[in-house]
């Protein structure tokens, strides 16, 4: 049997293959952003394994990789999910979506299943927003939901603009955004991803459905100050914008703590200049806000940045508070996900804080979303998983979801 052919596809097997592509020395876990030399590497590990069965691929103007099965047509059942990671992510935050797509897309062809409609594994681009702060941008663009302009002119920590990103990988900047052809031949949409809960361990089940998604949204919140002298300065003569930083981190958690269901997280912050005698002359804090619903996460926004504001104007120091992101609740389709629950014998039906391309596209097409169990609970940090047989379980259950729809 040569490398490639159906039989010896396996979701663990081509996990496997790319376990040391993009390892994080550093942080541990994987950092892989778009374009990087590790998405570039997991981009043409996807194209030799996609066109090794039989697919054709296609990369399209917004940095997404579609694989066909058999002539894009329309109302296509299309699975896939995306292969970049947050920085020191897990190995399946994306990357098990792609492999399980790919090793069902084996497992039918060996069954002698010829589709009776079309179909497509697809890669989203940028789904975490790791390099140019944007989540699900390759969906986002392709979908509308992020303008092309804003997108060209987003910049990576390096200032290199997205439209040089894209340029320096043979895609012409110009062509990005809304696709209505590719998003009209979308039937359907179906995303496997592991867990980013202990939902299931605690359910005792392998695989679920997803019900829906928070309504999430990130903001970047500047303070200007005056950067001065550590020794030099008194302390009631500063204008110290790391303090507004702070107080950002502390009312983000009093905020979603005093609402029920919301979270807010600083998982980032950058000081100029960084040094430890400076007083730094500006910082940003990056803000991520989630909730059951649009207005209660708006609603925590307006309480932090009533705080954040009143810090700054106390502490001397300009605050810009500058949305990047929003997307909103999503309910997955009840229609397919009762058709799914159907084939796949009722498994749990469980709602997601994480965001994900599926989200993205539940506004335009029918889509549902499979779960696979993660044994730590914990995911984007090194210590997400799976076991190998609820991998496999995932395949079965995305092989018997696709022959349903296909
Ligand atoms: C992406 O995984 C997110 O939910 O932030
Ligand atoms: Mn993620
Ligand atoms: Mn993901
Ligand atoms: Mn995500």
């Amino acid at each position: 049997m040569t490398r490639g052919a159906t039989q010896d596809v396996t979701v663990t097997g081509l996990l496997a293959e790319i376990a040391d592509v993009g390892r994080d020395a550093v942080r541990g876990g994987y950092s892989r952003h778009v374009f990087d030399d590790a998405d570039r590497a997991l981009r043409e590990w996807f194209t030799t394994r996609a066109t090794g069965l039989g697919l054709d691929v296609v990369p399209d103007a917004d940095g997404n990789l579609w694989a066909w099965w058999g002539a894009p047509g329309p109302d296509a059942v299309v699975t896939g999910s995306h292969l970049d990671s947050v920085p020191g992510g897990g190995a399946l935050d994306g990357p098990l979506g792609v492999a399980s797509a790919l090793a069902a897309v084996a497992r039918l062809k060996a069954t002698g299943l010829t589709p009776a409609r079309p179909f497509a594994v697809v890669v989203f681009a940028e789904e975490e927003g790791s390099r140019f702060g944007v989540a699900c941008l390759g969906s986002g663009l392709l979908t509308g939901a992020v303008a092309p302009d804003r997108a060209r002119a987003l910049t990576d920590a390096a200032g290199t603009t997205l439209a040089e990103v894209w340029a320096a990988n043979g895609l012409d900047p110009q062509r990005l955004g809304p696709d209505d052809r590719a998003l009209g031949r979308i039937g359907c949409f179906v995303e496997l991803h592991v867990e980013q809960g202990a939902d299931l361990v605690h359910r005792g089940a392998p695989v679920a459905l997803a019900t829906a998604i928070l309504a999430h949204g990130r903001w970047r919140v500047r303070a200007v100050g005056q950067g001065n002298h550590a020794g030099a300065t008194p302390m009631g003569s500063r204008h110290d914008p790391v303090i507004v930083a702070a107080r950002t981190v502390l009312a983000a958690r009093e905020a979603a703590l005093a609402t029920p269901g919301a979270r807010a997280t600083v998982g980032r912050v950058t000081v100029v200049p960084g040094g430890t005698n400076v007083i730094a002359s500006v910082a940003e804090a990056f803000l991520d806000v989630r909730a059951a619903d649009d207005g209660t996460v708006r609603a925590v926004v307006a309480e932090i940045a009533g705080a954040v504001r009143a810090a700054g104007e106390a502490e001397g120091c300009t605050v810009e508070i500058v949305e990047e992101s929003f997307a909103p609740a999503v309910v997955f389709d009840a229609g397919l996900r009762r058709r799914l629950a159907a084939v796949l014998g009722d498994p749990p039906a469980i709602p997601t804080g994480a965001g994900h391309d599926a989200g993205v596209l539940a506004t335009h097409v029918p889509t549902a979303m499979l779960f696979v169990r993660n044994p730590t609970g914990v995911s984007h940090a090194p210590e997400e998983g799976a076991a190998a047989e609820d991998c496999e379980r995932g395949v079965d259950a995305l092989v018997r979801v696709l022959e349903e729809l296909v």
